[in-house]
């Protein structure tokens, strides 16, 4: 009997919710931190009132997200107090630099667990819930380690994925935290990374995103493959329709990686290529390595070799001692290469990040309206982009019901459900399925042929000319949700 009692506990499903803060690897770490509790009976829920566990997985990139991983924490307090049994545990980058301090600064925090801790996770929450203890592990381990899951059925009918293929940075861009908060730079084992893949696309993920912080030089260290070697060997895996990669550190993009984009196939016509300042004296302050010559020449490059590819970036304002006629330099830079779109942030004091060392900041005042003037001056040209699509015929891959659908009108007419999808150059169509009797009821992870319509700011509007027929045979069965 007793033993009777002892198996119904364990086997009682326990509830994960995950706040998830920052960039695409973290997104990668939370579905790994899913997976690995699963051994633990902990089943993710989208409802915080309902876990047994929280995981507040963290992002220190910036003070703002550092903050709002503490406001979060602070709106569990309530929550605690009516379950005393609820674990709550912070995981991730600010996990990582802050260690203990978060058990301090938060009483009612179980756990700690830095960037390098998920394979130790499980066996961490099964000491704290036996032994009602608080407990910090942010070790850093000097080799990857794998997680091997079984290979799961994809509930959600996901069409893209994540796949980490490095972790760490040795870069130290003064700026930056991540060096600090992720550790060494570590290549994983490409046949590790291609039966991931290949465990992805049996579940119908038909996308995927190759995620480090310098892809270039993956397996360098290692002698592994070079990245393009890599991106061949991930381009012949059967069923998968498409590969992405990011972030390329400008200094390191080769020759060879530029002709990628003709040559393999299923690579999608965009990179994202941060160029943080147009300025060669900030660029020089900020360690990246890099003058703004060689990035011109790099983008003037890569649009030789590639006339469609859309390029992104990213640009910080208000680096300390940034000067008028420095950050317009920023400005013509971009006024220069016409990114596609453009990711720009005020520059933010980071914890043992040189730069936070620096002598003569600028105001708050300053960055935010230099902000402003890179945010208006790129829409511009985000804009003109866009706009050039219009009339084109678009290859999209449906990722699911466009934000506008929700999940409200779920059951409508097959007809009336507006989708959202991505052309190869990364931009987000919308569209209504059409009355074509050729269509599937469900076309998340299909390619569509889309004509654009009309094109905004941030999207573009789409009508559908037909589903691409595949020659890999994934329509039918594969492509449908039961
Ligand atoms: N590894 C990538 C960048 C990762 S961080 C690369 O080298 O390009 C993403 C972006 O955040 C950076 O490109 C930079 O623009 C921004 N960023 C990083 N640290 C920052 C800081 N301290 N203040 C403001 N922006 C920062
Ligand atoms: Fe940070 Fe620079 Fe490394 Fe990118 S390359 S993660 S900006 S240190
Ligand atoms: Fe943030 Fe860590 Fe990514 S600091 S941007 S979550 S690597």
């Amino acid at each position: 009997m007793k033993r009777q009692v002892r198996r119904i506990q364990a086997m009682r499903v326990k509830y994960l919710y995950i706040n998830t803060i920052g960039c695409q690897m973290n997104v990668y770490d939370s579905e790994k931190i899913a997976k690995a509790l699963k051994i633990l009976n902990y089943e993710i829920t989208p409802f915080v009132e309902k876990a047994d566990l929280i995981i507040v997985n963290t992002c220190s990139i910036r003070e703002k997200a550092e903050q709002k991983a503490f406001s979060f924490l602070g709106r569990l307090a309530g929550l605690k107090r009516k379950k005393p049994d609820l674990i709550i545990g912070v995981g991730g980058c600010v996990a990582q630099q802050e260690g203990a301090k978060i058990l301090e600064r938060v009483p009612y925090i179980d756990l700690v667990f830095g960037t390098n801790a998920i394979s130790r996770l499980h066996g961490i929450i099964k000491m704290v819930a036996a032994k009602k203890c608080r407990l910090v592990d942010v070790e850093m381990t000097e080799e990857i380690e794998e997680l091997t899951f079984d290979p799961e059925k994809n509930g959600d009918r996901k069409a893209t994925g994540y796949v980490t293929i490095m972790q760490g940075c040795d870069n130290y861009c003064t700026y930056c935290v991540v060096p600090f908060v992720r550790g060494k730079e570590l290549s994983r084992n490409p046949s590790k990374i291609i039966s991931e893949i290949e465990d992805l696309v049996a579940s119908g993920v038909r996308e995927v995103t190759l995620l480090g912080q310098n892809v270039n030089s993956y397996g360098q260290k290692e002698g592994h493959l070079r990245f393009s070697e890599l991106l061949v060997r991930v381009n012949e895996i059967e069923g998968l329709l498409r590969i992405r990669f990011t972030t390329s550190h400008p200094k390191d993009l080769s020759e060879d990686l530029m002709r990628a984009f003709k040559d393999i196939d299923k690579l999608c016509n965009h990179i994202h290529l941060p160029v943080q300042s147009g300025s060669n004296n900030v660029l020089k302050m900020m360690n990246r390595k890099y003058t703004r010559k060689l990035y011109l020449e790099k983008v003037e490059k890569l649009r030789n070799i590639c006339p469609d590819i859309a390029i992104t970036s990213d640009m910080i304002a208000g680096f300390p001692g940034e000067t008028d006629a420095e950050f317009e330099k920023s400005l013509d830079l971009i006024k220069k290469v016409e990114f596609d779109g453009l990711y720009a942030f005020m520059y933010s004091d980071r914890p043992n990040a040189a730069a936070a060392r620096l002598p003569k900041k600028v105001s708050e005042n300053k960055k935010k309206e230099r902000l402003q003037r890179i945010l208006d001056l790129q829409n511009g040209f985000t804009t003109k982009k866009n706009k050039a699509l219009e009339g084109s015929n678009q290859l999209i891959l449906v990722e699911g019901f466009s934000k506008k659908q929700g999940k409200l009108n779920r059951h409508n007419n097959p007809q009336d459900i507006q989708w959202t999808g991505r052309t190869s150059t990364n931009k987000i169509v919308n569209f209504f399925q059409s009355d074509d009797s050729s269509y599937n009821e469900n076309i998340v992870g299909q390619l569509v042929n889309v004509r654009i319509v009309e094109a905004f700011s941030h999207s573009l509007w789409g009508k559908p000319n037909s589903v691409e027929p595949l020659s890999n045979g994934l329509r039918g069965e594969e492509s449908h949700v039961a």
